[in-house]
Protein backbone atom coordinates (compact mmCIF):
# COMPACT_ATOMS: atom_id res chain seq x y z
CA UNK A 1 0.00 0.00 0.00
CA UNK A 2 1.25 3.34 -1.00
CA UNK A 3 2.03 5.83 2.01
CA UNK A 4 0.39 8.50 2.95
CA UNK A 5 2.77 11.71 2.52
CA UNK A 6 1.02 14.85 2.99
CA UNK A 7 -0.23 15.81 6.74
CA UNK A 8 -2.95 18.27 7.49
CA UNK A 9 -5.17 16.90 4.68
CA UNK A 10 -8.94 16.17 4.49
CA UNK A 11 -11.55 15.26 2.60
CA UNK A 12 -14.06 17.77 1.69
CA UNK A 13 -17.69 17.11 0.95
CA UNK A 14 -19.44 18.63 -2.05
CA UNK A 15 -23.42 19.64 -2.28
CA UNK A 16 -24.08 17.24 -4.62
CA UNK A 17 -24.29 13.78 -3.95
CA UNK A 18 -22.57 10.34 -5.55
CA UNK A 19 -26.45 9.56 -5.74
CA UNK A 20 -27.73 12.98 -7.24
CA UNK A 21 -24.61 12.30 -9.88
CA UNK A 22 -26.34 8.83 -10.07
CA UNK A 23 -29.52 10.10 -10.84
CA UNK A 24 -28.32 12.73 -13.15
CA UNK A 25 -26.49 10.18 -15.46
CA UNK A 26 -29.42 6.86 -14.86
CA UNK A 27 -26.61 4.87 -14.09
CA UNK A 28 -24.19 3.86 -11.22
CA UNK A 29 -20.88 4.40 -11.14
CA UNK A 30 -18.53 1.36 -11.74
CA UNK A 31 -14.77 -0.47 -12.17
CA UNK A 32 -15.28 -2.85 -14.84
CA UNK A 33 -11.37 -4.30 -14.93
CA UNK A 34 -10.17 -6.44 -17.68
CA UNK A 35 -7.02 -8.25 -16.61
CA UNK A 36 -5.15 -10.89 -19.03
CA UNK A 37 -1.71 -11.45 -21.20
CA UNK A 38 -0.90 -8.57 -23.69
CA UNK A 39 -3.24 -9.82 -26.99
CA UNK A 40 -5.47 -11.45 -24.82
CA UNK A 41 -8.26 -9.11 -26.35
CA UNK A 42 -8.85 -6.48 -22.87
CA UNK A 43 -8.89 -3.58 -25.40
CA UNK A 44 -10.83 -4.95 -28.01
CA UNK A 45 -13.80 -6.33 -25.61
CA UNK A 46 -13.29 -2.34 -24.11
CA UNK A 47 -14.07 -0.57 -27.17
CA UNK A 48 -16.88 -3.13 -28.36
CA UNK A 49 -18.40 -2.58 -24.50
CA UNK A 50 -17.92 1.21 -24.60
CA UNK A 51 -19.55 1.71 -28.29
CA UNK A 52 -22.51 -1.42 -26.80
CA UNK A 53 -22.78 1.30 -23.69
CA UNK A 54 -22.75 4.29 -25.65
CA UNK A 55 -26.12 2.78 -27.56
CA UNK A 56 -27.78 2.31 -24.34
CA UNK A 57 -26.64 5.74 -23.55
CA UNK A 58 -24.74 4.38 -20.77
CA UNK A 59 -21.27 6.81 -19.84
CA UNK A 60 -18.39 4.92 -19.81
CA UNK A 61 -14.50 5.76 -20.33
CA UNK A 62 -11.43 3.37 -21.01
CA UNK A 63 -8.90 3.82 -19.25
CA UNK A 64 -6.02 1.48 -21.47
CA UNK A 65 -2.39 0.51 -20.63
CA UNK A 66 -0.69 1.80 -23.65
CA UNK A 67 -2.93 5.27 -23.58
CA UNK A 68 -2.45 5.71 -20.07
CA UNK A 69 1.72 4.98 -20.01
CA UNK A 70 1.32 7.34 -22.73
CA UNK A 71 -0.09 10.35 -19.88
CA UNK A 72 -0.27 9.78 -16.48
CA UNK A 73 2.12 6.90 -16.33
CA UNK A 74 4.73 8.28 -18.62
CA UNK A 75 7.63 7.90 -16.05
CA UNK A 76 6.76 4.44 -15.35
CA UNK A 77 8.22 1.21 -16.98
CA UNK A 78 7.76 -2.65 -16.14
CA UNK A 79 9.67 -3.41 -13.48
CA UNK A 80 7.56 -4.98 -10.56
CA UNK A 81 7.78 -1.57 -8.62
CA UNK A 82 6.44 0.21 -11.73
CA UNK A 83 3.37 -2.34 -12.57
CA UNK A 84 2.35 -1.74 -9.17
CA UNK A 85 2.35 2.27 -8.85
CA UNK A 86 0.80 2.14 -12.55
CA UNK A 87 -1.99 -0.71 -11.12
CA UNK A 88 -2.41 1.54 -7.69
CA UNK A 89 -2.48 5.09 -10.43
CA UNK A 90 -5.36 3.44 -12.25
CA UNK A 91 -7.04 1.95 -9.05
CA UNK A 92 -7.45 5.37 -8.15
CA UNK A 93 -8.53 7.00 -11.50
CA UNK A 94 -10.73 4.31 -11.47
CA UNK A 95 -12.27 5.01 -8.05
CA UNK A 96 -12.53 8.52 -8.79
CA UNK A 97 -14.85 7.93 -12.36
CA UNK A 98 -17.17 5.21 -10.64
CA UNK A 99 -17.31 8.20 -7.66
CA UNK A 100 -18.40 10.68 -10.56
CA UNK A 101 -20.97 8.20 -11.58
CA UNK A 102 -19.29 7.00 -14.92
CA UNK A 103 -18.46 3.31 -15.59
CA UNK A 104 -14.75 2.64 -16.08
CA UNK A 105 -13.65 0.27 -18.27
CA UNK A 106 -9.71 -0.96 -17.35
CA UNK A 107 -7.43 -2.53 -19.53
CA UNK A 108 -4.26 -3.56 -17.72
CA UNK A 109 -2.16 -6.11 -18.19
CA UNK A 110 -2.01 -6.32 -14.26
CA UNK A 111 0.01 -9.22 -13.94
CA UNK A 112 -0.06 -9.17 -9.85
CA UNK A 113 -3.00 -10.38 -8.02
CA UNK A 114 -2.00 -8.17 -4.74
CA UNK A 115 -2.30 -5.12 -7.45
CA UNK A 116 -5.58 -6.42 -8.33
CA UNK A 117 -6.98 -7.09 -4.95
CA UNK A 118 -5.55 -3.99 -3.70
CA UNK A 119 -7.67 -1.81 -6.08
CA UNK A 120 -10.49 -4.33 -4.82
CA UNK A 121 -9.82 -3.46 -1.90
CA UNK A 122 -10.29 0.61 -2.38
CA UNK A 123 -13.23 0.23 -4.03
CA UNK A 124 -15.07 -2.00 -1.17
CA UNK A 125 -14.05 0.63 0.49
CA UNK A 126 -15.80 3.57 -1.07
CA UNK A 127 -18.97 0.78 -1.85
CA UNK A 128 -18.22 0.97 -5.25
CA UNK A 129 -18.55 -1.89 -7.57
CA UNK A 130 -15.37 -4.03 -9.00
CA UNK A 131 -15.64 -6.09 -11.65
CA UNK A 132 -12.82 -8.40 -12.26
CA UNK A 133 -13.02 -10.18 -16.11
CA UNK A 134 -10.13 -12.08 -16.94
CA UNK A 135 -9.97 -11.95 -20.37
CA UNK A 136 -8.36 -15.44 -20.69
CA UNK A 137 -6.86 -17.04 -23.65
CA UNK A 138 -3.22 -19.58 -23.61
CA UNK A 139 -0.37 -17.88 -24.17
CA UNK A 140 0.21 -19.97 -27.53
CA UNK A 141 -3.04 -18.08 -29.11
CA UNK A 142 -1.62 -14.24 -27.96
CA UNK A 143 2.05 -15.12 -29.08
CA UNK A 144 -0.38 -16.10 -32.30
CA UNK A 145 -2.06 -13.49 -32.15
CA UNK A 146 0.83 -10.52 -31.67
CA UNK A 147 -0.84 -7.70 -33.07
CA UNK A 148 2.39 -5.73 -32.00
CA UNK A 149 4.66 -8.01 -32.75
CA UNK A 150 5.76 -7.68 -29.21
CA UNK A 151 6.24 -11.65 -28.59
CA UNK A 152 8.49 -11.74 -31.54
CA UNK A 153 10.95 -9.24 -29.96
CA UNK A 154 10.50 -10.66 -26.31
CA UNK A 155 11.30 -14.35 -27.82
CA UNK A 156 14.51 -12.64 -29.60
CA UNK A 157 15.24 -11.14 -26.36
CA UNK A 158 14.75 -7.67 -28.11
CA UNK A 159 12.55 -6.88 -24.82
CA UNK A 160 13.00 -8.03 -21.34
CA UNK A 161 10.47 -8.78 -18.81
CA UNK A 162 7.78 -9.07 -20.97
CA UNK A 163 4.72 -10.70 -19.38
CA UNK A 164 4.48 -14.72 -20.66
CA UNK A 165 7.62 -14.55 -21.61
CA UNK A 166 10.15 -13.62 -19.16
CA UNK A 167 7.86 -12.21 -16.62
CA UNK A 168 4.80 -13.74 -14.31
CA UNK A 169 1.36 -13.66 -15.04
CA UNK A 170 -0.71 -14.45 -12.16
CA UNK A 171 -4.78 -15.36 -13.36
CA UNK A 172 -7.88 -14.16 -10.73
CA UNK A 173 -8.91 -17.07 -8.77
CA UNK A 174 -12.43 -15.88 -8.56
CA UNK A 175 -13.33 -13.09 -11.43
CA UNK A 176 -16.57 -11.98 -11.45
CA UNK A 177 -16.65 -12.66 -14.90
CA UNK A 178 -14.42 -15.33 -17.03
CA UNK A 179 -13.98 -15.12 -20.87
CA UNK A 180 -12.19 -17.43 -23.17
CA UNK A 181 -11.80 -15.20 -26.38
CA UNK A 182 -10.40 -18.26 -28.37
CA UNK A 183 -13.66 -19.87 -27.62
CA UNK A 184 -16.20 -16.77 -27.69
CA UNK A 185 -17.01 -14.28 -30.25
CA UNK A 186 -16.60 -10.56 -29.47
CA UNK A 187 -20.40 -10.24 -29.88
CA UNK A 188 -21.08 -12.64 -26.08
CA UNK A 189 -18.51 -11.65 -24.72
CA UNK A 190 -19.66 -8.06 -24.44
CA UNK A 191 -23.18 -9.86 -23.86
CA UNK A 192 -22.29 -11.37 -20.68
CA UNK A 193 -20.80 -8.37 -19.19
CA UNK A 194 -24.22 -5.94 -20.45
CA UNK A 195 -26.13 -8.72 -18.44
CA UNK A 196 -23.91 -8.58 -15.23
CA UNK A 197 -24.55 -4.80 -15.24
CA UNK A 198 -28.10 -4.84 -15.52
CA UNK A 199 -28.67 -7.71 -13.11
CA UNK A 200 -26.42 -6.18 -10.61
CA UNK A 201 -28.22 -2.58 -11.47
CA UNK A 202 -25.38 -0.58 -12.42
CA UNK A 203 -27.58 -0.09 -15.19
CA UNK A 204 -30.90 -0.48 -16.41
CA UNK A 205 -32.23 -0.08 -12.49
CA UNK A 206 -35.93 1.23 -12.56
CA UNK A 207 -35.35 4.18 -10.13
CA UNK A 208 -32.89 5.72 -12.14
CA UNK A 209 -34.60 5.58 -15.54
CA UNK A 210 -38.28 6.55 -14.48
CA UNK A 211 -38.88 10.12 -16.04
CA UNK A 212 -40.33 11.14 -12.42
CA UNK A 213 -37.22 9.83 -11.00
CA UNK A 214 -35.37 12.89 -13.33
CA UNK A 215 -32.43 14.45 -10.27
CA UNK A 216 -34.14 17.36 -7.86
CA UNK A 217 -32.35 20.33 -7.48
CA UNK A 218 -29.90 20.80 -4.55
CA UNK A 219 -30.06 23.42 -1.84
CA UNK A 220 -26.81 25.36 -2.00
CA UNK A 221 -25.33 26.02 1.83
CA UNK A 222 -25.06 29.65 0.76
S1 LIG B 1 0.91 -3.69 -16.57
O1 LIG B 1 1.68 -4.94 -16.38
O2 LIG B 1 1.56 -2.56 -15.86
O3 LIG B 1 -0.50 -3.83 -16.22
P1 LIG B 1 0.08 -2.42 -19.00
O4 LIG B 1 -1.21 -3.08 -19.31
O5 LIG B 1 0.03 -1.06 -18.36
O6 LIG B 1 1.02 -3.42 -18.14
O7 LIG B 1 0.94 -2.29 -20.35
C1 LIG B 1 1.08 -3.40 -21.16
C2 LIG B 1 1.34 -2.97 -22.58
O8 LIG B 1 2.63 -2.38 -22.68
C3 LIG B 1 1.37 -4.18 -23.50
O9 LIG B 1 0.12 -4.37 -24.13
C4 LIG B 1 2.45 -3.85 -24.51
O10 LIG B 1 1.89 -3.13 -25.59
C5 LIG B 1 3.36 -2.90 -23.80
N1 LIG B 1 4.61 -3.47 -23.25
C6 LIG B 1 5.85 -2.99 -23.50
N2 LIG B 1 6.78 -3.67 -22.80
C7 LIG B 1 6.13 -4.62 -22.09
C8 LIG B 1 6.56 -5.63 -21.17
N3 LIG B 1 7.85 -5.79 -20.85
N4 LIG B 1 5.62 -6.46 -20.62
C9 LIG B 1 4.32 -6.29 -20.94
N5 LIG B 1 3.86 -5.36 -21.78
C10 LIG B 1 4.76 -4.50 -22.36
Amino acid sequence: MAEQKATNVTWHDGEVSRDDRYRLLRQKGATIWFTGLSGSGKSTIAVALETALFNKSKMSYRLDGDNVRLGINKNLGFSEADRTENIRRIGEIAKLFGDAGVISLSSFISPYKADRNEVRRLHDAANLPFVEVHVDCSLATAEKRDPKGLYKKARAGEIKNFTGIDDPYEAPENPEIHLRTDQMTLQQEVEIIIEYLKKHEIIGARHYTRANDAPQPVAAAR
